[in-house]
This record gives C-alpha cells, structure tokens and sequence, in this order.
C-alpha cells in the first residue's frame, strides 16, 4: 500500500481526482493519509471532509517567520511517515529540508508541457495567460519528481493539449484539467504504487 500525504492550496479538483480514482480502484494500492493546505479556505479541504479524510491547514500567517512555518509543516508531514507527498496545486515554495528528506518521494503536477511555461511565477492561470499570450498551438500538463529547482526534476508522465483560437485562460485550464491533469495525476500514482517507476541517471524509466 503506498500512503500518501496530498498537499493542496485552492480547489482541489486534483485531489478530488485522485479520491475518485481511489474509491473507483483505478488507483489501486493507494491510501490517503492526510491532506494539508496552507490556506484555510481552501474548498480542498471540504473535498476532504467529504471523503472522510483528515484535512489539516498549516498557514504561513500562523507563524512569526517562514522559518518556523517550515518546521510546522515538515511536522504536518512527518507525523503520518508517508511513502509520497503528492503536490496537487500546492503553491508554496517547499522547505528545503523537506525536498533533501523526501528526495524523489514529491510529486508535483504543473498545467504545462514543461519546460515551456514553467518556473518562478508560473503558477495557476499564469501559465495559460503566457500560452494564450506567446501564442503556442499545443500546452498541456506534466507530473515531474520535484527537487531543489522549481519545475526542474524528473518528469514522469506528460499529456498535450489543443490550444483553441476562441480560448481565455479560464476555458483552457479547465480543458487542461479535464483532458490532462485529471488523467495523468491519477495514473502516475497508479504506476508509482505497482513499483513502477524509478529514477536513472535524473531521467524516469517507467516498466513495460
Ligand atoms: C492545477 O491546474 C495545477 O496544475 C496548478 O494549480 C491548479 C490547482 O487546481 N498547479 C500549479 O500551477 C503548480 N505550479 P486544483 O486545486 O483544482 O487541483
């Protein structure tokens, strides 16, 4: 069984995916132990509720520093040991200690076929703004391993999506969500707990 901390900032129609997937058995051999948001408002916390999970809000504006915020939520997470933290539209830039600690067990799902798109201050509608900006006939989405970098460790699964000439950022991500996150979230989980995936050389093998 790979139990997995599922770490969220706003919506949570990712972890929404991931609970259905779960309940369906279309990601078999996973358990969610605990989900943490940094924002109380986050309507992925009721997503949680609803499911019968624990939902915990670790906030930045309840600690006197970043340093401590951090400590808090090493220990958000430490508590329940986890095999994998799933990033599903976490927006917080992650202690590094935390990164150094659960070295390739992070994953993040970014709205992007990375590297286009990706990085400082690509987050959110951000990247479907710059898609629609530069112009560009495919984006898409990628789940990637996170190390020290921002967008820049191991991809594990990548899905493109149309880019339509009558898009605005909001009706393009959410074609992204529907035809890419919500498909490759799920399934990158689904392979991670058959043993599936490993990390060569910073590259992912997945097995046949
Ligand atoms: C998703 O589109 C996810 O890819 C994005 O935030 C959204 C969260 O939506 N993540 C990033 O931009 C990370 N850089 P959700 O709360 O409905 O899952």
């Amino acid at each position: 069984m790979l139990k997995i901390v599922v770490c969220v900032s706003g919506g949570g129609t990712n972890l929404q995916a991931i609970i259905d997937g779960v309940h369906a058995g279309s990601i078999p051999n996973v358990e969610i132990l605990r989900v943490i948001s940094n924002n109380r408002n986050a309507y992925a916390l009721e997503r949680a509720k609803q499911a019968g999970i624990e939902g915990i809000c670790v906030s930045p504006r309840d600690y006197p520093d970043r340093e401590q915020f951090n400590e808090a939520l090493l220990k958000a997470v430490d508590e329940v040991s986890p095999d994998l933290i799933v990033l599903a539209g976490f927006l917080v830039v992650l202690p590094p200690q935390l990164i150094k600690e659960y070295e390739n067990k992070i994953i993040n799902i970014h709205p992007s076929l990375i590297p286009s798109f990706c990085g400082k201050g690509y987050y959110g509608l951000k990247v479907h703004e710059a898609v629609l900006e530069r112009g560009v006939k495919v984006t898409g989405a990628t789940v990637h391993f996170v190390d020290e970098g921002t967008d820049t460790g191991p991809i594990i699964m990548q899905k493109a999506v149309q880019v339509l000439q009558r898009d605005t950022p909001e009706t393009l991500q959410q074609r992204v969500m529907e035809e890419a996150e919500w498909v490759i979230l799920p399934w990158s989980l689904a392979l991670i707990a058959a043993g599936a995936v490993t990390v060569v050389d910073g590259r992912v093998q997945i097995a046949e």
